[in-house]
């Protein structure tokens, strides 16, 4: 039987290679720590608590978000208003289950092209109502709080559009709203207009929300496999939840590995996977692991990268720089499409003939294993987190093994992983300095601390010469 998903963690240990590694001893040392933390999240969520609703979400029943799916599939455009958890997670799945260039190619699927409007951004919004025809485009409006003020901005922009080119009925009929049900601004807004609506549990934290309907709506619409997604997050569910030894558990030993290594002052992860695929899930990931353990002055910086990319980009800092990370290199074992590099006549490539009618998918895989090579000669740790493949099934295991593994470590460095009050003092102020009625002191606040920026100031003036 092939498994769910290995992690390899020889050279994230300590040896003559990696300097400071934290010893297996050590790691097994820690299961009383990691325990508690295991029990912990158990009790959150038997006891229904704020945060911990993502660890249902593998067995809910896809049925209504299909449905709806289904409905919108008939559109030529999909636009999902959203930002954070409430965008980047749709991202992740599109870019590692549907094919590249999706707009481009869609229509031969039959499904629609997709766009995110996440940022404050009025170019892109403007440039992208230029792309669609209003009468043939529906909108997905996803908040778990329904009032983020980038997305209530972006909301109210799209939904001028659309109401303007089709009159407010129809308006409502093409557009889904995604929110807590128990309180938001959005839930009264679909309710007065009559727009569809579909529930994100209150007990989902935005960042762990991806296989709710906010991640799997748009993913249905657009031909993705979400009874696999769920069904691979189900069995992933079900391995770590039963596995309470350090040695079978793989999320154990990557929260293990990971505050071990923090005491020893690798407080930043890069996460490298090498698959254009996932280079969203860097992102998507670096939300999940930043947010949830960036408190009380501890956490782990996450670092995005992308093979081979960033092999060219930041291998020089990470073999050579400060030994302040742990590295996770995601490997995906077998990829179907591969190409067979060309073989040359032309002389002057003759020295290329290494490369003639090699696999380009072995080329990856061997720049892989060289990036580890290279960080393990540095002495750098390094995991190794591999599937056999990328399909939903899959994926779906991976988001939860993340999910989980970042919950659990959470929990072993004493923090909450699954609020985020420094988002929310940001957001406060945002409504302050806006004008958002009982908000003003933090508007006050807010001024102070942004006056300091400009106490002192170095300009370079402008010769206007060109
Ligand atoms: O993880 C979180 O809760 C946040 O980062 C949210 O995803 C983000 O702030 C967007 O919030 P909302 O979905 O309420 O608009």
């Amino acid at each position: 039987m092939k498994p769910l998903l290995q992690l390899h963690l020889g050279a994230a240990l300590g040896s003559h290679l990696v300097s400071g590694g934290a010893t297996f001893q050590e790691l097994q040392n820690l299961p009383s720590r990691l325990r508690q933390a295991a029990q912990q999240i158990k009790e959150r969520s038997r006891d229904g608590l704020q945060g911990t609703g993502w660890l249902l979400l593998p067995y809910s029943d896809p049925t209504e978000v299909m449905k709806v799916g289904r409905s919108l599939a008939s559109f030529d455009a999909l636009i999902q208003i959203g930002i954070g958890g409430s965008a980047l997670g749709n991202q992740m799945l599109h870019s590692a289950l549907l094919p590249p260039y999706w707009n481009e190619i869609c229509h031969e699927k039959g499904r629609p092209r997709f766009y995110i409007s996440d940022n404050v951004d009025s170019l892109e919004n403007m440039t992208m109502w230029k792309c669609v025809d209003p009468k043939r485009t529906a909108l997905i409006v996803a908040s778990k709080s329904g009032s983020t003020a980038e997305t209530m901005a972006n909301f109210l922009f799209s939904w001028e559009r659309l109401e303007r080119a089709v009159g407010k009925e129809e308006a409502a009929r093409q557009t889904v709203v995604i929110t807590d049900l128990k309180e938001s601004l959005l839930k009264d807004f679909a309710l007065e207009q009559g727009c569809l609506t579909l529930e994100l549990p209150s007990t989902v934290g935005g960042r762990y929300s991806v296989l709710s309907p906010v991640g799997l709506l748009s993913a249905a619409a657009l031909g993705i496999d979400v009874p696999a997604l769920l069904c691979g997050a189900r069995e992933m569910a079900q391995s770590l939840v039963d596995l309470e030894g350090m040695e079978q558990n793989p999320a154990w030993v990557f929260a293990g590995l990971t505050w071990l290594h923090y005491l020893r002052g690798r407080n930043m992860i890069a996460f490298i996977p090498y698959l254009d695929g996932l280079a969203m899930f860097s992102d998507w990931f670096a939300q999940l692991w930043g947010e949830s353990l960036g408190k009380a002055g501890r956490g782990s910086t996450p670092i995005k990268a992308l093979g081979t990319i960033d092999q060219h980009s930041q291998l020089q800092l990470y073999t050579e720089g400060p030994d302040d990370k742990l590295y996770v290199l995601v490997h995906v074992k077998h990829v179907d499409e591969d190409i067979t590099i060309p073989l040359s006549k032309d002389k002057s490539l003759s020295s290329l003939s290494y490369l003639f009618n090699q696999s380009m998918n072995r080329l990856r895989d061997v720049e892989q294993l060289s990036t580890a090579s290279a960080l393990i000669k540095a002495g750098r740790p390094v995991l190794w987190v591999e599937i056999p493949k990328l399909d939903a099934k899959h994926l779906g295991g991976l988001i939860y093994f993340f999910e989980f593994a970042t919950a659990l470590t959470g929990g072993v460095m004493d923090v909450n992983p699954f609020d985020q009050p420094g988002v929310e003092q940001g957001k406060h102020y945002t409504y302050g300095l806006m004008e958002r009625p009982g908000y003003q002191s933090f508007a006050e606040e807010a001024r102070g601390f942004s006056a300091l920026l400009s106490q002192r100031t170095i300009a370079i003036p402008s010769q206007e010469k060109c």
